[in-house]
């Protein structure tokens, strides 16, 4: 089983669209492990951002995220990092692919509503940045076993 972070970035919440959003990964088949809604301090969003920090859409990104409230998620599932990548398609919404929340919901490269941990390594270090230890659930849902093979 494996965890990742997803953000319903700041442009998601304004647009009501933290429900849609979050139910299709819940209707994918993955599981909360934790969950929190505030507008977080700029140095969790730079330190987040951090593989980035020497890219010209920096200083644009951190004053958007720190703009207004984010909703934390981590998710829990098989192969919980690719798949949500999948679910969520690519960083340019207006070529992500029908289907992919970008693709469905947003037409703009900065402004693409959610963000999902790239790697298994990524995951972990966004987590730990996000979420105390103690904030996250361990628990099991009664179709877990239709969901994996
Ligand atoms: O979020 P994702 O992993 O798809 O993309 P990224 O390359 O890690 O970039 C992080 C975020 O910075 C993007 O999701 C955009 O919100 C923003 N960005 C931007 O504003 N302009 C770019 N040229 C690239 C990224
Ligand atoms: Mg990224």
């Amino acid at each position: 089983m494996e965890r990742t972070l997803i953000l319903v970035k700041v442009d998601g919440v304004q647009r009501r669209l933290v429900g849609k959003i979050l139910s299709r990964f819940e209707a994918k088949g993955l599981k909360i492990a934790g969950l929190k809604f505030r507008q977080f301090a700029r140095e969790v969003i730079e330190e987040h951002y951090g593989e980035h920090r020497d890219k010209p859409f920096f200083p644009n990104v951190v004053g958007f995220m720190t703009s207004g409230p984010v909703c934390a998620i981590v998710l829990e599932g098989p192969e919980a990092v690719s798949v949500c990548r999948k679910l969520i398609g690519q960083t340019q919404s207006r070529e992500a692919d029908p289907g992919t929340i970008r693709g469905d919901l947003g037409i703009s490269r900065q402004f693409n509503l959610v963000h999902g941990s790239d790697s298994t390594e990524s995951a972990e270090r966004e987590i730990a940045l996000w979420f105390q230890e103690d904030e996250l659930v361990d628990y099991t849902l009664c179709d877990e076993q239709w969901l994996d093979d």
